[in-house]
């Protein structure tokens, strides 16, 4: 009698083992990338064959089975988007460089490194023509399909889906079906799939950007610290509209160029980003840098006022840019954000001509009556301040 029970147990059991281990395979049997950016191959590469491009691809990713006295180009030139700054040219960077430009141009550009970082990065490259040809292929072609998504991809999608689908097989079984003998698994299923799945949300959320840490790569790979930490140029040297304007203003290139036209080597990037600068003044191209500050529509913010008339740091609301390689978004940007400097930061009124007329405030002040002025109270928490 019990032995059949337990076996009874035991199929069912096997019955919902199975039927997650069928829709796990077939989740992991499709292909990491999606293919759909293979279609295109063939209008980019007329003549060359498709396994000429897969060859020039896993050249590049070092996948050749051949004894290379070199890492493979991927180490240096990521596909894919980092975490951490890398200094070096992504793929994606060299490819639309060259995308262009005629095969002996870039196998000099390669196999002939001029600079200092270009020459110990590129040194004893031995790479035969044919080869370095497909290569070219490949980065043409990437050139044109762009790099690998970041978006959340197939993949990424049925594993949600998938996750849903155990939760809820999970949540029946604990709930009408009670087939899992052992409650605890059905919990410890639910629990996981939970936390993967608001990860997982909360990842998709933060690459959606507007958040705070929001930290995109840019365009060029300009570091405040180098310039405003290492260097210590002054952040009013570059943004200099915050004291009298609304905005604080993103430097045009003619202003880089001040420096730029004698320095053309930087010493964690080469001349490779330098190159940009200069090429994008020359062409009077203007740089598309990624803006990571934006308060809603509704909000009326100006530098002016709190960094001319009310002599707040930079560093109070947009933290330690001098130590930042890749400008990031610190504060959340809300309205309690606001309010709360404005209850908190003292006002210096007494030598600042800009709060002459605040005639009731100095009587009192001058009374004894209140011993300092706030922000708030000059009216910076008034509803009508801050928004139209
Ligand atoms: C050499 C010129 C230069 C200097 C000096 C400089 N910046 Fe910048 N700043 C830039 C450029 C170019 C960008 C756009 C690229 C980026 O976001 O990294 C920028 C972007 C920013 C942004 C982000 C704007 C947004 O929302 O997209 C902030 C905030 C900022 N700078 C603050 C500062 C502060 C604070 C200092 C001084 C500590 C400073 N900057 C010094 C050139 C400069
Ligand atoms: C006041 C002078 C000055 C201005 C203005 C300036 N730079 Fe620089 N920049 C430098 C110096 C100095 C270096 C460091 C060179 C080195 O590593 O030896 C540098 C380095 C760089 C590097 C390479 C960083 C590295 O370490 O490899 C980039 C990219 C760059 N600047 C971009 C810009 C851009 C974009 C602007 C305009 C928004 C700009 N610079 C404006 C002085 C300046
Ligand atoms: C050890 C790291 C490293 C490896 C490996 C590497 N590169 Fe580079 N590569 C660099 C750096 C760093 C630069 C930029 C240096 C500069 O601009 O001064 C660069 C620049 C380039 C450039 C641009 C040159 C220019 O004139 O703008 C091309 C093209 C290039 N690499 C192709 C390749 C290919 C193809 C491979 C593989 C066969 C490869 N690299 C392997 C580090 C590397
Ligand atoms: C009181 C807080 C505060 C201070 C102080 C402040 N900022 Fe900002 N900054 C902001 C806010 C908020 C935004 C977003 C504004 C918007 O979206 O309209 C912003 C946006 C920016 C931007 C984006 C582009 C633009 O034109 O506005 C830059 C660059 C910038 N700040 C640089 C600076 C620099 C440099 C200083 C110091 C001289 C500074 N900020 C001081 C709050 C501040
Ligand atoms: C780091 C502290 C700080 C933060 C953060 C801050 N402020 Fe202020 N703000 C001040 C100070 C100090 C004053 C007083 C200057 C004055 O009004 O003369 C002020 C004044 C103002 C005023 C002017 C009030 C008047 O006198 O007309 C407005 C509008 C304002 N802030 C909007 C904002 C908005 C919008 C934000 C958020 C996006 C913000 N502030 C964030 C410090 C801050
Ligand atoms: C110091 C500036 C400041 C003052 C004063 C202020 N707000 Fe706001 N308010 C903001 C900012 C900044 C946002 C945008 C918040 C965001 O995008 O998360 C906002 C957003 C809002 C929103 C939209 C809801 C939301 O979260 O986006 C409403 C409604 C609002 N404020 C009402 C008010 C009212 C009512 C008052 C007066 C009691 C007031 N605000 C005073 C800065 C201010």
């Amino acid at each position: 009698m019990r032995n059949s029970t337990f076996l009874r147990h035991l199929m069912r059991l096997k019955t919902f083992a199975f039927l997650l281990f069928l829709s796990f395979f077939i989740v992991t049997s499709i292909p990491i990338t999606a293919s759909s950016a293979e279609d295109d191959t063939d209008v980019i590469a007329e003549d060359h064959s498709h396994i000429d491009i897969k060859r020039g691809e896993r050249f590049f990713k070092g996948l050749l089975p051949k004894d290379r006295k070199f890492e493979s180009c991927v180490s240096c030139h990521n596909l894919t988007h980092t975490d951490t700054l890398n200094w070096n040219p992504s793929a994606m960077a060299i490819a639309v460089k060259f995308a262009g430009k005629d095969f002996s141009e870039f196998q000099s550009a390669v196999m002939q490194p001029v600079g200092k970082k270009m020459e110990a990065s590129h040194k004893d490259f031995a790479i035969e023509e044919s080869d370095l040809k497909k290569v070219k292929l490949y980065l043409d072609e990437l050139a044109v399909t762009g790099p690998p998504s970041a978006g959340p991809t197939i993949n990424q999608i049925i594993i949600f889906l998938f996750l849903g689908l155990l939760m809820t097989l999970a949540l029946l079984d604990l709930i009408f079906f009670h087939k899992i003998k052992y409650r605890y698994v059905t919990v410890i299923i639910l629990i996981v799939a939970v936390i993967v799945q608001v990860k997982m949300v909360a990842d998709a959320a933060i690459s959606l950007g507007r958040s705070q840490n929001y930290a995109p790569d840019q365009p060029i790979k300009f570091s405040h610290k180098v310039h405003a930490g290492d260097n210590k140029i002054d952040c009013k040297y570059c943004h200099h509209t915050a004291e009298f304007s609304k905005s604080a203003g993103i430097p045009a290139m003619e202003l880089c160029m001040n420096c730029h036209v004698l320095v053309r080597e930087g010493a964690n990037s080469g001349k490779f980003e330098i190159a940009k600068v200069v090429e994008a003044n020359e062409t009077k191209t203007p740089v598309e840098w990624i803006r990571l500050h934006n308060l809603p529509d509704h909000v009326f913010f100006s530098h002016a006022q709190h960094v001319g008339i009310a002599k707040v740091d930079c560093q109070k609301c947009h933290g330690d840019v001098a130590q930042m390689n890749i400008m990031k978004q610190t504060s959340d940007l809300s309205m309690g954000w606001c309010i709360n400097c404005h209850r908190d930061t003292k006002v210096n009124f007494k030598d600042n001509a800009y709060y002459d007329n605040y005639m009731k405030l100095h009587d009192q002040l001058k009374g004894g009556g209140i011993d300092t002025i706030r922000a708030v109270n000059i009216g910076a928490n008034d509803c009508m301040r801050c928004h139209y």
